[in-house]
């Protein structure tokens, strides 16, 4: 019987275990499908020392199965970070934050070794963009950062009723098709006032997981 989307993400959840290093500490991102990961790590726990998180959700969720949590400032590197995406590219770039979680998710991303993507298939595109593209700022930059959103071709819009876990708001931008989403990142980055966006190109994945209908499918950059 084939499996239905949240089965999907759950194989890739489970599958991304084999790249988890005995006694190490794990990056860990944020998501329905890195919930089902977080799931599959507490029946290993024995064999990590601890994680590493990207939101206060993630924390909780990990504490609540006796995981350790490190501060990442404690940490030089570690091995592994893995989390969801909302869209994946043929070059393992990504659009992430539909969680609002992508400021804390880059931070933890670009201090870890490898990038394990864990997805179903409906989250791999050609393009990145039809997603819409989440971007966190400074809550007094807001209309500022949407109007120069604007001018690059997007519809913000602001998502209402949400602060980040740093206290920042988002933006969603709708109506952008990413033929270049390095040069797209540095150039919505560079806007006074935005603290991050969900564009992961210049970092991409390095392995990706991906939850198929009758089983998972792994690619390595
Ligand atoms: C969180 O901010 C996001 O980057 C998630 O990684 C992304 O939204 C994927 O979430 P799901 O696994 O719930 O689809």
């Amino acid at each position: 019987k084939a499996m239905t989307q949240d089965e999907m993400k759950k194989a890739a959840a489970w599958a991304a275990l084999d790249y988890v290093t005995p006694n190490s500490i794990v990056g860990v991102g944020t998501g329905s499908t890195v919930n089902h990961f977080i799931d599959a790590l507490g029946t290993i726990k024995e064999t990590i020392k601890g994680a590493v998180s990207s939101s206060q959700v993630s924390s909780a969720r990990l504490s609540a199965l006796g995981i350790k949590i490190f501060d990442l400032n404690e940490l030089d590197e570690f091995d592994v970070y893995v989390d969801g995406a909302d869209e994946i590219d043929g070059n393992m770039a990504m659009i992430k934050g539909g969680g609002a979680a992508l400021t804390r998710e880059k931070i933890v991303a670009a201090v870890a070794k490898r990038f394990v993507c864990i997805v179903d298939e409906s989250k791999t595109v050609a393009v990145l963009g039809d997603f819409a593209l989440p971007v966190e700022v400074i809550p007094m930059a807001r209309a500022y950062v949407a109007r120069e959103l604007t001018k690059l071709g997007g519809t913000p819009i602001y998502r209402e009723g949400v602060i980040t876990d740093n206290g920042n708001h988002i933006l969603d931008v709708h109506g952008l098709t990413i033929h270049a989403p390095k040069e797209l990142e540095a150039r919505i980055n560079a806007i006074v006032g935005v603290v991050t966006n969900g564009l992961f190109a210049a970092r991409s994945a390095d392995i990706l997981v991906i939850g198929i209908p009758d089983g998972v499918k792994k690619y390595t950059a």
